[in-house]
């Protein structure tokens, strides 16, 4: 454990919004937060799509997918890999998300199918009754997916969709991932100055 909290569980499944993910890790990372990671092979597909460049699975470089932060408290895991740490609950997390999470990955959640490392944390969260946090991308919903929602927030799951709000004002698209990583923060409980709030100030 850091003295600034226990790790977190980050995971990236195949939905589009592969810009939250590497957002969230690298605001995580650049509080000094330790970050367990897994990825879906369908969101390297996605990430090729929607970034032009996706992470190796097999040889996993951080700096290729985040860039120039500090990547020395991330520890990567094979979506394969059931010994890792986080697929027992008696590894102590401060929190997982899954991020974006696809329909198929929130659907295994809500049905506890533990096929890969994603969604074998995820239910180990819920068993543990720990945060856990989905950020789904889809639209429209069909009533599966609106049912496999109400089923994993009744199990202690939050459903946190990509939807980046417009009262900031925002002016580009890193206000809007901001938007949704502060939000995944104020849920986690990492203290963060992402976006301006509703609010702020009244009374000073
Ligand atoms: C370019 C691309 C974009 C996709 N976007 C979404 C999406 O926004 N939401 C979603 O639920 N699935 C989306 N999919 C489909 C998922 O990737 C697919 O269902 C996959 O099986 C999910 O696997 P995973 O949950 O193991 O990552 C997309 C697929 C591709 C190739």
């Amino acid at each position: 454990m850091t003295p600034e909290g226990p790790p977190l569980v980050v995971a990236i499944t195949g939905a589009s919004g592969a810009p939250y993910a590497i957002g969230l890790l690298r605001t995580l990372l650049g509080l000094g937060r330790s970050v367990h990671l897994t990825i879906s092979p369908s969101a390297v597909e996605v990430m090729r799509a929607e970034i032009g460049r996706a992470p190796s699975l097999d040889a996993f470089d951080p700096a290729h997918l985040l860039g120039d932060v500090d990547a020395s408290r991330l520890v990567y895991h094979d979506h394969r890999d059931f010994s890792a740490g986080i697929a027992s609950g008696s590894f102590l997390t401060g929190g997982m998300v899954v991020v974006p999470c696809s329909m198929s990955t929130l659907g295994s959640i809500a049905h506890g199918i533990t096929t890969n490392l994603v969604t074998r944390a995820a239910d180990v969260h819920l068993k543990e009754r720990r945060k856990l946090i989905l950020v789904p991308r889809e639209t429209p919903l069909n009533l599966v997916h609106l049912e496999n929602m109400a089923q994993v927030t009744r199990a202690g799951a939050v459903v946190l969709p990509a939807s980046p709000a417009w009262y900031h004002r925002p002016k580009g698209l890193d206000d809007m991932v901001a938007f949704v990583v502060g939000r995944i923060c104020d849920q986690l409980g990492v203290p963060n100055h992402l976006i301006p709030r509703w609010g702020e100030g009244e009374g000073a």
